[in-house]
């Protein structure tokens, strides 16, 4: 059988930053993101009895570095499903891949949804959630709808996403803007093991539970003013860890920086507008509805900008009907 499942990238406004649990992705702290409706990865999966191996196609490549990861996946989709059978596996982003733009969490949620739908399996949201965050942590974000949070579980059956909110509660919009096309030198998953050596990790575990509630807070209110203040500071706490780890990690590149500080300025000229920053230089913009277009403007006069995506919070992973072979 051969399915076909989209599945959006996510940003995170409270992060998922280090794990209790490296084998099974168990995140150190809860954490909270919105599905981005301009970033897809579509996946078409098939299992089939004549092949020897899997065969796995990500954005036209086929020997891609993330070939092993994917494959990981499928032994975890075949030991549920009972079969043997080696899969064909093409894959499409439709944006850059490895800049921070968390591929790995459309990724790895389009896989586990068409995956175990075409191994025969019909598995719950909870169950496809748990299923991705063993892929990789993000991607259990991105099964449920709209903002979702991922449950600060102690097993892997209890460390799984919910939807807080569908798509059209808010209109929240994230503004990105692309200041590199550039691979980013330090891979997600590699950063995560450094948490611990940086000074302020404990301080972060310790208001961690605090941050999520008031998170919650200001999204049941929305106020966005309240919400964007504690989500920029988040994201500065998070590169604090980064840069202050051994060996430190320094993402930013001068366009990002350039749009922080302008970020600032922009709000005392009245913009109500504030950044989130993943591992990448990319910046996220992160504003209600009416302050898309006067953000755009303002983004195109910056010169290391190469390219802006706009996104609404969007559905979780789905499957569709259109196949990519
Ligand atoms: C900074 O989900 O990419 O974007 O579980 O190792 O695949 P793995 O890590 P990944 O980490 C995302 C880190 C982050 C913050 C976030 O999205 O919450």
């Amino acid at each position: 059988m051969k399915k076909t499942a989209v599945a959006p990238s996510n940003i995170a406004f409270i992060k998922y930053w280090g794990k209790k649990d490296e084998v099974l992705r168990l995140p150190e702290n809860g954490n909270i993101s919105m599905n981005l409706s301009g970033l897809e990865t579509t996946t078409t999966v098939e299992f089939i009895t004549s092949y020897k191996e899997d065969s796995i196609e990500i954005n036209g490549i086929v020997e891609s570095n993330e070939k092993n990861r994917a494959i990981d996946h499928l032994d975890r989709v075949r030991a549920i499903a009972r079969i043997q059978d080696k899969a064909k596996v093409v894959t499409k982003n439709n944006f850059p891949t490895g800049t921070g733009l968390s591929s790995s969490a459309s990724g790895f949620a389009a896989l586990t949804v068409a995956a175990s739908k075409a191994a025969g399996l019909t598995l719950s949201e909870k169950e496809l959630s748990i299923l991705a965050r063993q892929g990789s942590g993000s991607a259990c974000r991105s099964i449920p709808s709209g903002i979702t949070e991922w449950l600060d579980g102690e097993t892997s059956d209890t460390s799984f996403a919910v939807s807080l909110y569908p798509p059209e509660y808010w209109d929240l919009c994230d503004v990105v803007a692309i200041v590199s096309v550039g691979r980013k030198d330090i891979s997600s998953t590699s950063g995560h093991k450094l948490t611990a050596t940086s000074p302020f990790f404990e301080m972060r575990r310790f208001h961690m539970k605090e941050k999520i509630s008031l998170c919650k807070t200001f999204l049941a209110d929305k106020n966005f003013p309240a919400f964007g203040e504690l989500i920029e500071a988040e994201a500065l706490e998070l590169h604090a860890i980064m840069l202050t780890s051994t060996p430190s990690l320094i993402y930013w590149t001068p366009g990002t920086l350039r749009i922080m500080k302008l970020c600032k300025v922009w709000r005392n000229e009245g913009i109500p507008v504030y950044f989130t920053i993943n591992t990448g230089q990319d910046i996220h913009l992160i504003c209600e509805k009416p302050t898309v277009e006067l953000l755009k403007k303002k983004l195109a006069e910056i010169e290391e900008v190469k390219n802006i995506i706009v996104n609404t919070s969007a559905p979780g992973a789905h499957l569709i009907d259109h196949h990519l072979f």
